[in-house]
């Protein structure tokens, strides 16, 4: 009922669910290489061509990623890379840029259903983000899409999910264009653009994950249309306090999390902006007003 050894294992390292999504499933993404030295890193960039996307294959939020123009940048990117693994093991990946028109995280659940105690696969409805350095800022739910491109998001959560395997939720990141849809990328348990979801579905993201290793029974509808935006601390420090909040829930359809950071750097997140309304624009405008309102200072 658990989320599985295999799926931690495979998803933390970039390397494993690309060969897994990619050479096992067959399921497009973009082109890529590998590389653990500057030679075969030069070579892999010239190979994928310009513009192309660096990253660590033990990294996350943006961390060590960078956008490689043309061949002049290739060596301060694998120097910037070595500064951003979680692991220094010196290892890259190096993606082809995919051109899309928007991208979504599909939330994904593994449950078990109450009646047939069957493991059934569940999703959430499709939530757009924003990333700013290959970090989130804003996300919403629900992304409008095409009925195809849809049904394809779900077709390819589906099967790398099941490839997982375990019980919980899944965040699929999948760009999209049209009606073609690419995988980039999964996380074995809650999102950070799936906070959306405190203020849209019945069930959150965490209610989600929880029911689902519970061996509970899921439901994944939303209630409402919402978005969410990123608090900055914008500062690097200890020792640091809010002000603003009563500004920013000033309006009943908006709502903060705070994150208990200890301590802040000018882009670490410490908190999030909910905030609902009748579209997905007006969502997004009134959370990144929300947000803006927050505050953060050293005390
Ligand atoms: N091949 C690509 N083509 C186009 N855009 C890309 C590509 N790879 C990454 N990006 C952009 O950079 C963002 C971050 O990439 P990715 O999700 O791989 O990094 P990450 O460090 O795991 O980020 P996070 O932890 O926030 O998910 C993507 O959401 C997308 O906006
Ligand atoms: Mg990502």
């Amino acid at each position: 009922m658990i989320p599985s050894a295999k799926a931690v294992n495979l998803t933390m390292n970039r390397e494993g669910i690309r060969r897994l999504a990619a050479e096992e499933l067959g399921l497009p993404t973009s082109a890529y290489r590998f590389a653990d030295s500057i030679e075969s890193f030069r070579a892999a960039c010239d190979d994928i061509g310009y513009p192309n996307f660096v990253k660590p294959v033990m990294s996350s939020s943006g961390k060590g990623q960078s956008r490689v123009k043309s061949f002049d940048e290739v060596d301060a990117a694998w120097e910037y890379a070595q500064t951003g693994g979680r692991v220094n093991q010196g290892k890259v990946i190096v993606e082809s840029q995919i051109d899309f028109d928007f991208e979504i995280t599909l939330l994904t659940v593994r449950a078990k259903n109450a009646e047939t105690g069957e493991i059934e696969t569940q999703y959430c409805d499709p939530i757009g983000h924003r990333q700013d350095s290959g970090d989130y800022v804003e996300s919403w739910q629900p992304q409008a899409m095409t009925p195809a491109a849809l049904e394809e998001s779900k077709r390819i959560a589906h099967k790398v999910t099941a490839a997982l395997g375990g019980c919980g939720i899944f965040g699929v990141e999948l760009f999209v264009k049209g009606d073609k849809v690419w995988f980039s990328e999964v996380s074995p348990r809650p999102h950070d653009t799936g906070l959306v979801t405190l203020a849209s579905q019945f069930q959150s993201e965490f209610e989600l994950h929880a029911r689902a290793i519970l061996g509970l029974p899921v439901n994944t509808s939303r209630h409402s249309v919402a978005a969410s935006a990123v608090i900055y601390a914008g500062v690097d420090d200890r020792n640091l306090s809010f002000s603003g909040l009563n500004l920013a829930l000033v309006n009943p359809n908006t709502d903060l999390r705070l994150f208990g950071k200890p301590e802040g750097f000018k882009r670490r997140r410490m908190g999030v902006a909910t905030a609902r309304a009748e579209t997905t624009d007006q969502a997004r405008e009134l959370a990144l007003e929300t947000a803006s309102q927050v505050s953060v200072q050293q005390n």
